[in-house]
């Protein structure tokens, strides 16, 4: 695999590790790939309930969390780490602001098209903007966007593909089409690149996530044009990974029909494995009765089956009856918890000795 370049920065694998939340990818797992060579990614997701103990206000307390857990990974690498933002979470404007204070080098922005990012930059800022997208079309309304508004281009793009874990930028229906399969979306994605490079005499690289699990499958989407990759779900199964082993355990103990797509209250569909408590859902027995965090702005409390944010802290402890774990389409492959380097090891392996 040959290093990538996103501005400045040398990647020297292009493997980027995607922001799990909620909890699920900390300073541990984020500072165990980016000593690795790829790129460690932070979630904000939910951080104001993690260090709830800091402060009861959840704002307070997710900015104070931002902050800790990227002093902390930094205490343990040297190398790039990046902290992934939901547009959808109605403290985006903190956590943005909180990262490019503390000088991450990335910021990952999905759930929602991030088209005023760049109006955060100061003129000594270091971090890098790269949008999450599920389309050709969303990579040119940034370009355009952030061109004529910032005149400023993304540093790189991630695409996620349908079958990714966690929220997906795709209706229900557009999920098993393969006009929409990752292996369509992105030479799509690196022809409307292309315009804006040719134009502005620079590169921007294309990470492809969704359903990447081996060097193989690296080897053949770079093969499609993509510079590298994300991945999300092959580094839960870490020792490293934040989660707790209930929740690494519920990987493996998945089969591959156990993996399901849900309806979330955020209004997007997701893909996580089934428990109880999604049984419980789908029978009409869940119903939240407050809100306490106001975390997402498209969540509606009237209408929504449970508090998404509290069945997420529930899972990450390893409480499936009232939680349950997102993971991409390719969970019930691992078979056991392995470290971030053999994980590495294991990656480059398969990628020389595939076609
Ligand atoms: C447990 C879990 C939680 C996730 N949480 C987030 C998140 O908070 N924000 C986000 O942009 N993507 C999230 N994702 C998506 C990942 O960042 C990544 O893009 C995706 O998992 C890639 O697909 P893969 O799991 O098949 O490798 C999550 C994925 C998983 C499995």
């Amino acid at each position: 695999m040959n290093p990538v370049k996103i501005g400045n920065l040398s990647i020297a694998v292009p493997v980027i590790q995607g922001g799990m939340g909620v909890g699920i990818s900390l300073s541990g797992l984020a500072s165990a790939v980016a000593n690795e060579g790829g790129v460690g990614v932070i979630s904000s997701a939910g951080l104001g309930l993690l260090y709830r103990n800091f402060s009861k206000d959840y704002l307070a307390a997710s900015i104070y969390g931002l902050k800790e857990e990227i002093r902390k990974a930094r205490e343990k690498t040297l190398g790039v780490i990046g902290v992934n933002i939901m547009v959808a979470m109605t403290n985006f404007a903190d956590m943005i602001k909180t990262s490019i204070s503390e000088k991450a080098d990335i910021i990952f922005a999905g759930a929602g098209l991030p088209l005023d990012l760049p109006s955060f930059l100061r003129k000594d800022s270091i971090t890098k903007l790269i949008p999450i997208i599920s389309s050709a079309r969303a990579a040119r309304i940034i370009c355009e966007k952030w061109k004529s508004n910032y005149n400023y281009l993304p540093d790189a793009f991630v695409v996620e593909g349908p079958m990714a874990g966690g929220h997906l930028g795709f209706r229900t229906e557009q999920i098993d089409d393969d006009d929409y399969s990752l292996e369509k979306l992105v030479p799509e994605i690196v022809n409307e690149l292309r315009v804006f490079e040719e134009k502005n005499h620079r590169r921007i690289p294309l990470f492809a996530a969704g359903g990447i699990y081996t060097g193989g499958d690296i080897k053949k989407i770079m093969q499609l044009g993509a510079a590298g990759v994300q991945m999300g779900t092959r580094f839960v199964t870490t020792s490293e990974c934040d989660a707790s082993e209930d929740f690494k355990q519920a990987y493996i103990n998945a089969e591959k029909n156990d993996i399901e797509i849900i309806k979330s209250p955020v209004g997007m569909p997701g893909r996580a494995i089934f428990s109880n408590f999604i049984q419980k859902v789908k029978e009409g027995k869940k119903q939240p009765l407050k809100c306490p965090f106001k975390c997402i702005k498209t969540c509606d409390i009237s209408s929504s089956p449970y508090c998404i944010i509290t069945a997420l802290i529930n899972a990450l402890k390893g409480n499936f009856e009232n939680g349950f774990a997102f993971a991409g389409s390719n969970a019930f492959r691992a078979t056991k918890i392995i470290s971030v380097r053999e994980t590495f090891k294991s990656l480059l392996r398969e990628y020389k000795e595939s076609q």
